[in-house]
């Protein structure tokens, strides 16, 4: 997804324009720009790649504007060229743009007919050649730009800077969030608080549909119809800290190691230890009156939902209906009033978990989301949000949010089991010392990751990986196979074991990888009749257990070991090999583990 940023400075920008860029690298992108006025004249440099690209021209070709734009491009409409980056303009507007406007090719029809030229195959170019086509009707900017926002359909965020209005920025929220920073003198915009973090921590956030006229005195929002509106002004939560990787190699090794401390810190804000009780916020229903629960959320996210259905069955006896938001948005499903609808998001800004929570509002559901980002766009449109405490998660694939939103999920289940006269207090007390644990226990799997290394070369050879898992380590089947498919780009499938037998045991043969997750639980006799299945056929298979050694039963091309838990916290701790599996295999196969191809952190469109 693409990155903003904006300075209206009182000194040249462009350097800081790059680095407010740079934290916003996670999102994932393939060119970059930005565009400075000076001297009421506007002029930018581009370059397709990586940042240093940009750096490199702007060396070669400095810009000394103390007003700018910058931009970082995951192309959507044109290649990844040069031609194609941001900022997009004409002589009278520069605009950098993160969305899709769905409307653009009648759009273009339109203004091309008009003796508009085009220079590029992109969406946002119609945008610059709206605004001036209202500029030199003789509008101001701010109508230009009032009027342009009417005609534009789809979600996206701008930033808008005209030739010759130095003090003056206009930034639009349809969809995509954008965040806007208060200086000394001095006015910033970005994508997300992350970008704006060392230039300041006092953040306004735009709802969706509003539009800011910014000057270095501050800015006036507006919404869709042009009336006036407050945004509150925040102290943001974005450290300066998130973007060194430490001593580590990538984003991703780094977010794997801090789970130990980010669980505990997630945990320690839902329960009291000294108690052994669950302590959540006060919640807009009671556990007990609820006929039941939805889980909607996408990708690492939905498998966290799918691990918290078998828990709030077990646990609570509450009726789980789980679904992927982009399927679960257009099914219409028939919801009875009064039920819980949960959403699991790491960045709070995914377009089709965000769709799922607003059909749920309509269904007159309560709506909780489990959310990293505090102040994203799904926290906000819910009845209540439950912070996972990760800290930023900057690799694409998710890993430190996952197990955070596990343990936020299993405080929940507790609660609600305890609710609904399900989970006495002695068992409460159990299954919060199980969680205290999972830190150690995580820190102890941590240490043996040399192994990961060696298991990494026959799993690099591999055209294709099986995972499997019975029960509750189903979902980590589906989130293991996610994990390897994603960064290594080896194909990957995540399947229930017991459904071995009506297909997949076809694909089994010597060159297969069997992943195999089965803690030593009351299914794991099941998975070893799975696992003998796949022996017979010359399956090569890594058992991932807490068994003894030989129990098994069948012969194993690996066996990684992990601490033996209670079995309420096992997904939290089989969590841990599976992205190790992922992680060294993609280091070894020499893929961009931190951004993988064709991915975006946040996928806020469609
Ligand atoms: C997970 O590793 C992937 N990056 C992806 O599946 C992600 O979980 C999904 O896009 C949901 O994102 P969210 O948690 O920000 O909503």
């Amino acid at each position: 997804m693409c990155g903003i940023v904006g300075i209206l400075g009182t000194e040249p920008v462009a350097t800081r324009l790059v680095d407010a860029l740079k934290r916003l690298e996670y999102r994932g992108y393939d060119s970059a720009g930005v565009a400075t006025l000076e001297a009421g004249r506007l002029d930018r440099r581009r370059a397709e790649g990586k940042l240093q690209n940009l750096e490199a021209r702007l060396s070669d070709a400095p810009l000394q504007g103390h007003t700018g734009i910058g931009h970082t491009r995951w192309a959507t409409h044109g290649a990844p060229t040069e031609t194609n980056a941001h900022p997009h303009m004409t002589e009278q507007v520069s605009v950098v743009h993160n969305g899709i406007i769905e409307n653009f090719r009648e759009l273009r029809e339109e203004l091309t007919g008009e003796g508009a030229a085009f220079a590029t195959e992109t969406d946002t170019e119609v945008i610059a050649h709206l605004i001036t086509r209202e500029l030199k009707a003789g509008h101001d900017p701010v109508r230009a730009v009032f009027n342009t926002l009417r005609r534009l359909e789809g979600a996206f965020a701008l930033a808008i800077i005209f030739g010759g209005y130095d003090d003056l920025m206009i930034a639009a929220r349809q969809g995509s969030p954008l965040a806007i920073g208060f200086g000394e003198g001095e006015m910033y915009l970005g994508s997300d608080a992350i970008a704006l973090a060392p230039f300041t921590d006092t953040i306004s956030y735009l709802e969706d549909g509003d539009w800011a006229v910014i000057t270095r005195d501050g800015l006036a929002v507006r919404n869709r119809e042009g009336k006036a509106v407050e945004r509150p002004v925040q102290k943001s939560v974005a450290s300066a800290l998130l973007v060194d990787k430490g001593n580590h190699r990538h984003f991703m090794a780094k977010e794997i190691h801090e789970q130990p401390e980010v669980i505990s810190h997630t945990l320690a804000n839902y329960v009291d230890f000294a108690a052994g009780r669950v302590q959540l916020p006060d919640l807009p229903f009671d556990f007990a009156d609820l006929p039941r629960l939805t889980i909607s959320a996408c990708g690492t996210a939905a498998y966290a939902g799918l691990v918290a259905k078998y828990w709030f069955e077990r646990y609570a006896r509450l009726h789980v209906e789980i679904d992927i938001a982009s399927e679960f948005r257009y099914r219409e499903a028939p919801l009875e009033p009064g039920g819980l609808a949960l959403f699991v998001s790491q960045s709070g800004e995914t377009a089709d978990t965000l769709a799922a929570l607003r059909y749920c509002r309509e269904q007159e559901q309560h709506t909780v989301s489990i959310v990293n980002v505090r102040e994203s766009t799904i926290a906000r449109e819910s009845h209540a949000m439950l912070p996972t405490l990760a800290g930023p998660e900057i690799g694409v694939a998710s890993t430190k949010a996952f197990t955070c939103q596990l343990t936020v999920l299993a405080c929940l289940a507790i609660a609600a089991g305890k609710a609904r006269g399900h989970v006495s207090e002695s068992q409460e007390a159990e299954l919060i010392a199980a969680l205290t644990e999972v830190p150690r226990h995580i820190s102890s799997i941590l240490r043996d990751e040399a192994r990961y290394e060696v298991l990494a070369h026959p799993l690099a050879k591999a055209r294709d990986v099986l995972y499997l898992g019975r029960g509750i380590s189903f979902p980590l089947a589906l989130e293991g196979a996610l994990k390897l498919k994603e960064i290594s780009y080896i194909h990957a499938e995540g399947y229930a074991a017991g459904e071995l037998k009506h297909g997949p045991i076809a694909l089994i043969d010597e060159t297969v990888p069997v992943i195999v997750i089965a803690p030593r639980d009351n299914l794991f006799d099941k998975t070893v009749s799975n696992m003998q299945e796949v022996a017979a056929r010359d399956g090569r298979i890594v058992l991932v257990t807490d068994a003894h050694e030989g129990e098994a039963g069948c012969p194993v091309m690996d066996t990684i070991r992990v601490p033996t838990a209670h079995a309420f916290t096992n997904p939290l701790i089989y969590a841990v090999p599976v992205q190790l599996i992922a992680y060294h295999t993609a280091v070894l196969m020499g893929t961009d583990v931190d951004q993988p191809r064709n991915l975006a952190k946040s996928v806020t469109v469609e």
